[in-house]
């Protein structure tokens, strides 16, 4: 029941400025979001790549208000896809980005987003590397699938997420699973009302396996973004089932949750693609966390009252 408050409490101007000044706050975020500069983050990146698991990265950021935030956050994806070309990682190391991070909500949003983010996307490509775009709440993915399109055009590996908690999904991935896209297949993080979203987990979770098929018997390439035990090993099911190689689909999870799971599928000839985020602006990212596991709201409030 917890989950729900948080992810109101995600969106609230009020409740980000008493987290993000709370002087214990950034210790819990940590666990999360192990960086704030491109410098904190490399020795990271290095790390997970040399116990032979693949990144995609996040410069934590939402909900911008003003344009020059939107190049603030080009700005600072140019500045990550600059070191990871030093660290010549190729697809090893890929951006996933929020189009909200880019504008896409301010007016003329979808255009200034555009704008903003096929500088990224030229920039991955030219390291040999690709941008995958997130997905964020429903209002924003009609125009969130429209820019992926336009950038397919010229950037075929451009990859996108989809969220199994939304009716559409099922529709939105028999359009999407045809050959050379990357889709990425996730519950859903945003708080949905009934009129378009499943509201019960186990409902969500039958959906999950649905849409997974759909992608798994397609042409694509599904990237199934989950922690869920029960769905990875109907995944593997369904991928021997489609006659699948283990390079032709990939898991995908956030750092710091279920580590030893990472590092068991990567040594089991999986890939396995950490979502690294990283910065300052970690608010919407962290209650995110915090709202999937109301253990971890738990350990958060203890370190603050035991401080
Ligand atoms: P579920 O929530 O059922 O968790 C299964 C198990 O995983 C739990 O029992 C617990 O052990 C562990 N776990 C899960 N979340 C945890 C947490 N926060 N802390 C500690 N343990 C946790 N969403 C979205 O709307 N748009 C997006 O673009 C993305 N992108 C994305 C990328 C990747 C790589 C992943 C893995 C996830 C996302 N998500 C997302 C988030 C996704 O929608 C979903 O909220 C989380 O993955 C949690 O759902 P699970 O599938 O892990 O199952």
């Amino acid at each position: 029941m917890l989950g729900p408050v948080i992810l109101a409490a995600s969106r609230s101007d009020r409740m980000r400025r008493l987290i993000s000044a709370a002087p214990v706050t950034k210790q819990v975020v940590d666990r999360f979001i192990p960086g704030e500069t491109v410098d904190e983050i490399v020795p990271i990146i290095q790390d997970l790549s040399g116990r032979g698991l693949e990144l995609t990265m996040d410069v934590v950021g939402e909900d911008i208000t003003r344009p020059e935030q939107a190049a603030a956050a080009r700005d600072a994806y140019l500045a990550l896809i600059d070191r990871l070309g030093e660290l010549e990682l190729g697809t090893r190391a890929e951006m996933s980005v929020k189009l909200s991070m880019f504008g896409q909500a301010l007016e003329g949003g979808h255009e200034l987003a555009l704008a903003n983010v096929r500088p990224v996307v030229e920039a991955a490509a030219a390291i040999g590397t690709t941008v995958t775009l997130d997905a964020e709440d429903h209002t924003t993915l009609d125009s969130m699938f429209a820019i992926h399109e336009e950038l397919r055009k010229d950037f075929p590996q451009t990859g996108c997420v989809i969220q199994a908690y939304l009716f559409r999904t099922e529709t939105d991935a028999r359009r999407l699973a045809e050959s050379g896209s990357r889709v990425r297949l996730v519950k859903g993080a945003y708080k949905e009302p009934a009129e378009v979203a499943y509201q019960q987990k186990h409902e969500i979770d039958k959906a999950y396996v649905r849409i997974l098929k759909v992608l798994m018997e397609g042409a694509g390439y599904p990237m199934i973004g989950s922690h869920d035990p029960r769905l990875i090993s109907i995944a593997q099911e369904l991928a021997r089932t489609a006659g699948r190689k283990l390079d032709e689909y990939e898991f995908q999870m956030l750092y710091g949750i279920r580590s030893d799971e990472h590092l068991r599928l990567a040594a089991e000839g999986h890939r396995m693609r950490v979502y690294t985020a990283y910065g300052t602006d970690w608010y919407g990212y962290f209650m995110r966390r915090l709202a999937e596991k109301p253990a971890n709201l738990r350990f958060f409030a203890r370190s603050m009252i035991t401080r």
